[in-house]
């Protein structure tokens, strides 16, 4: 184990915003107190928000009928509470820093503009005829109109649905049907690494001729000009300057929704995984502190994007409703060098840092010079997110990065848990390298076999699962109750599965061994592959296809598609035809589903109830021929060496990897 790092602060018990945990002991203690009393442990925690009106029930759940809520019957407003609240104090502080793809580029918003930018975003989007409960999609670069739509969205109780800049205008549309949005918000171009994103022009693809939306604003990134279409766009910047610098907000209650975020799960289309405000924001805010030992002054830089949850609650919501600082980072870690993420950290004082496992390996794979190359002093903490982190570059992480003096937080969630589930507490809890070591407070992780017997003990590995409701939980799936229960609540009832494998060890520490699911993991980006496959198969050569996931040195995973041709299709050139099939999924999902390999494969592995043996895929991507293991219920057991040999060829073949753009 790797020694906490002694914060020495004076514990207090309640944990109230501001107060830190001392100690292992503490910890416990605590940890024991919101399992027993969570209504109390609960109730000090939504203190941490300005209430309208106060909540009648902090909590209440019925299993039978999948429903949870917290803070029953309170009213508050997100943006107030991540904005206007803050003005009194700390009006000038700097709330957002945006640092543009160009290094050494930097603007700095305080929170007193922060109120009035906005306010004036959420004018334009009253003008325009969003009101409360209105779904607005949301298509945009990091740049600071993407917060400000977002918390002006919040401030009128509309309910954003933010859409990863690396999704196709197919994708795009697919959530624009579902969320039922009748406005969209996006930029001319977006800019990283030095490329320009044509964001407009791919929102206009997804939006031709969809009735449904009538208003798309453009916020200006670049010069470059785009088409506009009349009565339908219009551009942010000439509109805000029309509207006032003030603007009232809604109160909200604690159950309305504040967000819809689509998230890729085992089977069908994305899930639209709505988020409400007030539990929501409790937890982004609360674990924000206590993960990153937030304190006043900090200046907090998590180099996620905000299209993915990591972004709404760590770059966002978390920090702002603390009155933190926080950076919204433009580029990528290798732009224009690897040493760009430090050069960041020194120019402005960062404090608490956090990115993806992919993006560490990334630049650790250039050597420790560009990390030298800057002083780092002023961080303290370093968060890791969104996939397993292995230990060498953990270590790389500690003693390069953080010189050993920092403490380095392996943080396991979800898109569905809001926040941080599984984490250790910075110069608390003794680390392990590799494992996301304990629960937060008030969670309670179960692993269980395939059959659902608990795994009471340690030494154990399962299906992680978690049996109580916190806060941050996600409340249904947007439009699919249904699907909300069927997805998370019913391979194991009464408890909330999470998709992922883990291990408890013989301290009770946790190891999450990756997705037990047909999800995969890659380059922290989480991607379906049965999404792929239907993308492959809606091709005209495409018969059939698999998709596994493959081990990638930086990437984590790679995207492995297996795909058998349609009979006219077999004379084609193979070359040509798997720059066509990755081509085909750039334009159904979106780049940040490109296949890695595309192998035109003689069958699939299939038992003699036709089920795809995914297992048997996965070895050979891997190039794991020697062990198969039981092959006796295969349907035709001769497939498998056909697949070895075309395996074996199309390795042989295979460019060295280009570094992989990781966000
Ligand atoms: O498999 C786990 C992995 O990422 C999945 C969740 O993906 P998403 O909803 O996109 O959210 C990512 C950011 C919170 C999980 O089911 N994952 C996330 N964090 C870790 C992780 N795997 C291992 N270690 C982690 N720290």
């Amino acid at each position: 184990m790797v020694e906490a790092q002694s914060i020495v602060v004076p514990p207090r018990p309640e944990i109230a915003a501001g107060a830190r945990i001392g100690s292992m002991a503490e910890y416990e203690r605590l940890y024991r107190l919101s399992l027993d009393d969570p209504e109390t442990f609960w109730a000090r925690q939504g203190e941490r928000l300005t209430w309208f009106h106060p909540w009648d029930v902090v909590f209440d759940h019925d299993y039978a009928n999948t429903d949870f809520g917290w803070y029953l019957g309170g009213r508050l407003n997100a943006c107030y509470n991540c904005v206007d609240r803050h003005l009194a104090a700390r009006g000038n502080q700097d709330a957002i820093i945006w640092a543009k793809d160009e290094p050494g580029e930097y603007e700095r918003i305080s929170y007193r503009r922060l109120k009035h930018e906005v306010s004036r975003v959420a004018n334009v989007l009253r003008a325009h005829g969003v009101r409360r409960g209105d779904r607005v999609c949301v298509y945009m670069p990091m740049i600071p109109e993407l917060a400000y739509t977002m918390l002006a969205c919040a401030r009128i109780g509309a309910v954003h649905s933010i859409i990863f800049g690396g999704f196709s205008s197919e994708a795009i549309r697919d959530r624009i049907i579902d969320a039922g949005a009748r406005l969209v918000v996006t930029a001319n171009e977006g800019l990283r690494g030095g490329r320009r994103l044509r964001l407009k022009e791919t929102v206009d693809r997804a939006v031709d001729g969809l009735d449904q939306v009538r208003t798309v604003l453009v916020a200006r990134r670049t010069e470059a000009e785009v088409p506009m279409r009349p009565g339908r766009d219009h551009w942010l910047d000439a509109e805000c300057r029309t509207q006032r610098s003030t603007c009232t907000y809604e109160w909200m209650g604690a159950e309305d929704p504040l967000f819809i975020l689509y998230t890729s799960g085992s089977t069908g289309k994305p899930k639209g995984v709505l988020h409400t405000t007030g539990g929501y924001l409790v937890y982004a805010a609360m674990t924000h502190e206590l993960v990153f030992d937030h304190r006043p002054g900090d200046v907090h830089f998590c180099a996620a994007d905000v299209g993915w949850i990591t972004g709404h609650s760590y770059i966002i919501y978390g920090p702002l409703a603390n009155g933190a600082t926080t950076v919204m980072f433009e580029s990528l870690p290798t732009y224009p060098d690897p040493g760009r993420y430090w050069q960041a950290v020194d120019d402005l004082g960062v404090t608490t840092f956090y990115t993806a496992p992919t993006a560490l390996r990334a630049v650790a794979r250039a050597g420790d010079a560009p990390v030298r190359a800057h002083s780092r002093r002023s961080l303290r903490v370093l968060g890791t997110v969104g996939e397993p982190i292995n230990p060498d570059t953990w270590r790389w992480y500690h003693d390069v990065v953080g010189e050993a003096r920092c403490a380095v937080v392996d943080t396991w969630w979800q898109t569905e848990t809001g926040g941080v589930l599984i984490t250790p507490l910075p110069g608390v809890t003794p680390l392990k390298p590799g494992s996301a070591t304990l629960p937060f407070f008030g969670v309670q992780p179960v692993l269980v076999d395939d059959e659902g017997t608990v795994l009471e003990g340690r030494g154990v590995s399962g299906n992680l699962c978690l049996s109580r409701t916190w806060p941050g939980q996600a409340r249904t799936v947007w439009g699919d109750h249904e699907r909300f229960r069927e997805t998370y609540f019913t391979r194991f009832p009464g408890l909330y599965f999470t998709g992922d494998g883990c291990r408890r060890d013989e301290d009770g520490y946790y190891w999450i061994t990756g997705r037990v699911d047909d999800v995969i993991n890659v380059a922290g980006h989480r991607l379906g592959t049965a999404e792929i496959e239907s993308a492959l198969v809606a091709h005209e050569a495409v018969a059939e296809a698999a998709v596994v996931g493959f081990p990638h040195e930086i990437k984590g995973q790679g995207i492995f598609a297996f795909v058998i041709l349609t009979m006219e299709a077999e004379q084609a050139d193979p070359r040509q035809l798997q720059g066509a099939l990755i081509e085909q999924v750039r334009r159904v999902i979106g780049p940040v589903a490109s296949p890695d390999a595309v192998l035109i494969s003689p069958g699939l592995p299939k038992t003699r109830s036709g089920k795809i043996m995914r297992r048997v895929l996965r070895q050979i991507a891997a190039g794991e021929y020697d062990d198969l293991g039981n092959l006796s219920t295969l349907a035709e057991p001769a497939v498998v060496e056909g697949l070895i040999a075309a395996h074996r060829e199309m390795a042989a073949t295979l460019a060295p990897d280009p570094p992989p753009e990781v966000s």
